[in-house]
């Protein structure tokens, strides 16, 4: 009896140990570094310069991989267009008229393919280099992308619909939607300090402003409300982290602590209940450091989620189209 539950065990041991091993051990850093050794070179410059010409532009491609990621893996699925037979992600209610950088992802995937003299490096990894790029570009710390994604040649408009998490979901909802992909409520409370960068339209956060029962800082939400009113004003942009829109630091944690959150979804992190979450983001907002470290493995980890290697999915010629 000993010995069958013990060698059931091992298998059980032995097959998870292989399973993790072959999601970690086929993604890696030098992917590149025999087929294209310019490759990561040439992003890293189109990324700063695009940067430099509109620091929002960094935040608007760290969230494009983080849409790509959530909806079946990191598999490049958000870029392709719609076609008259085909309706990809772009128009899902989280991306349309609010995802952006398309365009620099085609303009580095055109400079990636004519300096490697051929078509060898993914839309999928592209999209998981210029977030790292951007996350420097803006002041946050370097850390190394794990690399050899393949390309999806569908996309799905209702996973993007079902997966991407909402800003009016609770904190045990947008833990689920993370844990349901293995990631845990620590990588929910760093991967969310993405938001010390960018903007979110006015329609996203107007309840807050307005609400008796909004547990939003009461001289913040009267600060917002002229850039947000009532009716009108929809697109109007607020940052997110309000300290510091275009500077990757800990910041959005500062003001989640003030009761200063733009977004439901982000005071949700700190609810002043004493909880986990309250505690985590205690933590980032007097320790900037472990931030920057800790948000680099998140990326890592987001960026590993169910990708198509080896013989799996292709390499797209044009991130628009399956080819
Ligand atoms: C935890 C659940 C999350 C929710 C509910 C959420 C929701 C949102 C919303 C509503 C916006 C504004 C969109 C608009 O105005 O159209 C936004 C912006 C943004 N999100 Fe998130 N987000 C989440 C997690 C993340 C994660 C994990 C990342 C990246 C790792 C991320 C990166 C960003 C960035 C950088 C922006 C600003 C984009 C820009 O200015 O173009 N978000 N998010
Ligand atoms: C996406 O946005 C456009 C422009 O505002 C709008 O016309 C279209 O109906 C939206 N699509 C979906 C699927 O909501
Ligand atoms: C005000 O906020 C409460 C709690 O978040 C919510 O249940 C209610 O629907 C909100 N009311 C309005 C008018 O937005």
């Amino acid at each position: 009896m000993a010995i069958t539950v013990q060698s059931f065990l091992a298998c059980v041991l032995l097959v998870s140990a292989g399973v993790a091993l072959q999601a970690s051990a086929d993604l890696s850093p030098d992917f590149y570094d025999e087929v294209c050794p310019e490759a990561l070179l040439t992003v890293k410059l189109i990324v700063e310069a695009a940067v430099a010409l509109e620091p929002r532009m960094g935040a608007s491609l760290i969230r494009l991989h983080f849409h790509d990621c959530f909806v079946n893996g990191c598999d490049a699925s958000i870029l392709l267009d719609d076609t008259p037979t085909f309706t990809g992600e772009k128009t899902a209610g989280p991306n349309n008229n609010s995802v952006r950088g398309y365009d620099v992802i085609d303009r580095i995937k055109l400079a990636v393919n004519t300096v490697c003299l051929d078509n060898v490096v993914s839309c999928a990894d592209i999209l998981a280099v210029a977030a790292r790029d951007s996350v420097v570009a803006l002041g946050g710390d370097y850390y190394e992308v794990l690399l050899g994604r393949r390309d999806s040649t569908t996309a799905s408009i209702d996973d993007a619909n079902k997966n991407i998490p909402s800003p009016f979901l609770d904190l045990p909802a947008l833990l689920s939607n993370f844990q349901s992909r293995g990631l845990g409520l620590e990588d929910l409370v760093v991967l969310s300090g993405a938001h010390t960068v960018g903007f979110s339209r006015c329609l996203l956060f107007r309840d807050r402003l307005y609400n008796e029962s909004s547990t939003m800082d009461a001289a913040f939400a009267a600060g917002l409300q002229p850039r947000c009113p009532r009716a009108g004003g929809d697109g109007t942009l607020s940052a997110l982290d309000h300290r510091s829109a275009s500077s990757f630091d800990a910041g959005y944690y500062g003001g989640l602590v003030q009761m200063k959150g733009l977004l439901h979804s982000d005071q949700q992190l700190f609810r002043g209940d004493g909880g986990d979450a309250d505690a985590l983001v205690q933590y980032y907002s007097e320790n900037a450091d472990a931030f920057r470290v800790d948000f680099g493995a998140a990326m890592v980890k987001m960026g590993s989620l169910s990708p198509l290697m080896g013989s799996d999915g292709v390499i797209r010629e044009n991130c628009r189209v399956a080819n």
